[in-house]
């Protein structure tokens, strides 16, 4: 006996609404923190994890499908086995090796970058048309192999970068200035880690050039200050990971707000990991690190022309050379 009762004119399921999928590689920290940001907000039909440790994985996929009752409908799936990623439309990677306290990003090159060259092939082997956003450290090169291991067009291999470093210093400037960090706007750009260039000049809060109104109103302010504020963003992931063991929360809405530009066609801008050669005077290699870049559902549509100063520009080559010298030691 069929549960419903059949009603004559109830219309057939819209052919026109595709099917959308998410898979999760790493059921860690950040794969986990990730996957429940996007859980509530009902960004897709599927959502996929996958992770090397099958009772870790079963663990969280059951304690995830148990909030059914209060997230929208969402089919949770996971599998130690990629194929269960057939078909994806994004894919995001967080599995590897994370830093211990006090370790830099780029100390974890090797273990993951012999992760990666496990993991790729076979989410690009299942999922040919997928956008690739990767999470793993260190994330600018770690991006770089992923587009070397699976052969997708640069637009649709996208490193997560400094759209966390940009929201931690939305956060201080919104602090120091007692606004909404929402309606600041600034950009941390370059290497998501030590290397990483604040956009100084270009910061405006509400549509008010900051640097240029504190000239005009000739309120002084010291340079220090500014720098401090780029220091503690740079910082920010070391004190985290010394006082809780990792970092979580804010990348998880960070990758969620990323997931959702792509998928939804938002066309919004976010300083992300994009594939950077010859781009502000940065020669020297192919290189991946963050600028403001648009997404959409084709992946990186664009890169914002966003005016640099010369010592902005200067900083942001130092850093692309910085990831071009750890790059060169893999031997690609
Ligand atoms: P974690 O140790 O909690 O989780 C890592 C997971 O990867 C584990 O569950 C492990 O079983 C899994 N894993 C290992 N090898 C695998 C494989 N071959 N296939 C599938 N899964 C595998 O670590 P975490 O705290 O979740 O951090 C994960 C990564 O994210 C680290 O590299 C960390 O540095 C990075 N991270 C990046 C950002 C960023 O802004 N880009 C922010 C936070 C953390
Ligand atoms: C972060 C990680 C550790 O939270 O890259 O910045």
């Amino acid at each position: 006996r069929a549960f419903f009762k059949p009603i004559q004119s109830a219309a057939p399921p819209s052919p026109t609404k595709r099917h959308s999928k998410i898979s999760v590689i790493g059921a860690g920290n950040v794969g986990m923190a990730i996957a429940q940001t996007i859980l509530t907000q009902d960004l897709v039909d599927e959502l996929v994890l996958v992770d090397a440790n099958p009772d870790k994985l079963r663990g969280e996929m059951l304690d995830l499908q148990h909030a059914a009752a209060f997230l929208p409908r969402t089919k949770i799936i996971a599998s130690v086995d990629y194929a269960v990623t057939a078909g994806s439309d994004l894919c995001i990677i967080t599995a590897g090796a994370r830093q211990i306290a006090g370790e830099s990003r780029l100390n974890l090159l090797h273990r993951n970058v012999a992760l990666f060259r496990n993991i790729i092939p076979k989410l690009a082997h299942y999922s040919r048309d997928s956008i690739l956003l990767i999470v793993s450290n260190p994330v600018d090169v770690l991006t770089y192999i992923s587009w070397k291991l699976s052969g997708f067009p640069s637009n649709r291999v996208i490193g997560s970068g400094t759209n966390l470093d940009s929201s931690r210093f939305r956060f201080l400037i919104a602090d120091h200035l007692d606004v909404n960090a929402q309606d600041v706007q600034a950009y941390i750009v370059g290497e998501h880690g030590d290397s990483s260039v604040a956009l100084w000049s270009s910061i405006s809060v509400g549509g008010v050039p900051v640097l240029s109104f504190l000239e005009k109103q000739q309120i002084p302010y010291e340079k220090q200050t500014l720098e401090n504020i780029h220091k503690e963003v740079i910082e920010s992931a070391y004190e985290v990971i010394s006082l809780k063991g990792y970092t979580s929360w804010a990348i998880g809405y960070s990758v969620a707000s990323l997931a959702r530009s792509l998928l939804r066609d938002q066309r919004k801008i976010h300083p992300v990991s994009v594939l950077s050669k010859g781009l502000y005077g940065i020669d020297g290699g192919e290189v991946f690190l963050s600028l403001p870049a648009q997404l959409g559902r084709g992946g990186v549509l664009g890169v914002t022309n966003v005016h640099l100063t010369d010592e902005e520009a200067q900083r942001l080559r130092d850093s692309a050379k910085t990831i071009l010298e750890v790059q060169s030691q893999l031997g690609l």
